[in-house]
């Protein structure tokens, strides 16, 4: 019998409901499966948790999440708490601290999904930075409130950084049987980080003579992604550069609520951490009709994880067998299915 112990952050919002409906996954997972089990630590950390504290998550936060197999997160903000005082004390800090410096986000329209575009073939990989870059946190803020107020918003770009999520793209292109990487970049306006970035991408292309390569700039890429979806592969970019191009490679497969993320640490020196990549969603928080389809698809990539292949194909092929049926579906999607009755179709193929 293998055991995993989870840590849970539901967080705000919708991720309260996607997590519950994750845990139900899990369970029968390990109902179906047999040989493996799951221990929840379910950590309230939050806006609430905000409100009543003062910040997000305790002062040993840190060392308490540490201790697990692997962690889930629904999604962090609601209004009341800005939303950069949310994310930049929950989730960029376990981001950053336990080095996940991978964030893997595929786009792979599955069967019964329905695309807003005409061209429906799409089966590629966002490597997202997801350490550095655009997301450091640094900056200044002058003359608050004078005709002259300033802000000074920084990025930071190591060589170490830059170097290896480029080279894991290529390796995981390698890995995986795809034969084209592309870069996102914009170095004719950002004059130091993207000129960087493109010189570490000459570098680590030349080891991988077998893969094309190709840099493009970020707002064409993004029209390219509409254009073109079925040429893209493996697409790696800097962390705001991600982040933006993988909401739209959600969209593509007709729903935000749809695609996972998985923060990898790839050295397993610390835990990574699955979630959906949408947000919290305060415009439907509370109403029960949000898409858990994100964060079962992040379970599935989680399982895979930690090396339960087999229980994360079954994932996507519960999901897959409810999409084509196409009777339980969340609104997002088309349906009129609550989070629940899409859940309970799903663990009904499992
Ligand atoms: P969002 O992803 O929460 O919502 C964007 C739109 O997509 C909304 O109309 C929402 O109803 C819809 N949507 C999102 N997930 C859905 C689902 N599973 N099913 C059906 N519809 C879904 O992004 P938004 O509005 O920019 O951010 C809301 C809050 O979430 C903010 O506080 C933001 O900071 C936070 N956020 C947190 C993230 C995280 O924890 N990883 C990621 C993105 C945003
Ligand atoms: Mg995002």
């Amino acid at each position: 019998m293998k055991q995993f112990k989870l840590n849970l952050i539901p967080g705000d919002g919708i991720g309260v409901d996607v997590i519950h409906e994750g845990r139900r996954l899990l369970d029968r997972i390990a109902e179906a499966s047999g040989g493996i089990s799951f221990q929840y630590n379910e950590l309230p950390w939050s806006c609430e948790y905000y409100l009543k504290n003062g910040r997000m998550m305790p002062p040993d936060g840190m060392s308490i999440l540490r201790d697990c197999d692997a962690i889930l997160l629904g999604a962090v903000g609601f209004p009341g708490v800005p939303d950069h005082i949310s994310l930049r004390q929950l989730l960029l800090p376990i981001r950053v601290e336990f080095d996940e410096y991978v964030n893997m986000r595929p786009v792979k329209m599955l069967p019964g999904l329905h695309s807003p575009l005409k061209n429906e073939t799409m089966d590629f990989v966002c490597i997202r930075e997801n350490s550095e870059g655009e997301y450091c946190g640094k900056g200044e803020w002058k003359n608050e409130g004078q005709p002259d107020e300033t802000v000074m918003q920084e990025s930071i770009f190591t060589r170490k950084g830059t170097e290896r999520i480029l080279r894991y793209a290529f390796e995981y292109a390698k890995k995986t049987g795809r034969d084209n990487v592309l870069s996102a970049t914009k170095s004719n306006a950002l004059n130091y980080s993207m000129v960087f970035w493109d010189k570490v991408f000459e570098e680590v292309r030349k080891d991988y003579p077998d893969i094309t390569s190709a840099k493009m700039h970020v707002d064409a890429l993004a029209g390219y992604f509409i254009m073109h979806p079925e040429r893209l592969q493996v697409v790696v970019a800097s962390n705001l550069f991600g982040d933006i191009l993988t909401d739209l490679g959600s969209a593509m497969l007709g729903s935000i609520g749809i695609s996972p993320s998985g923060n990898i640490n790839p050295e397993g020196k610390y835990p990574s951490m699955f979630e959906p990549i949408h947000g919290s969603a305060p415009d439907i928080a509370g109403k029960g009709i949000a898409n858990p389809m994100g964060t079962f698809w992040a379970i599935s990539l989680m399982l895979e994880h930690l090396g339960c292949k087999l229980e994360a194909d079954k994932v996507m092929e519960a999901m897959i067998a409810v999409l084509t049926e196409g009777k339980a579906l969340t609104r997002d999607i088309g349906g009129n299915a609550t989070t629940t009755e899409m859940t309970d179709a799903i663990l009904s193929k499992i």
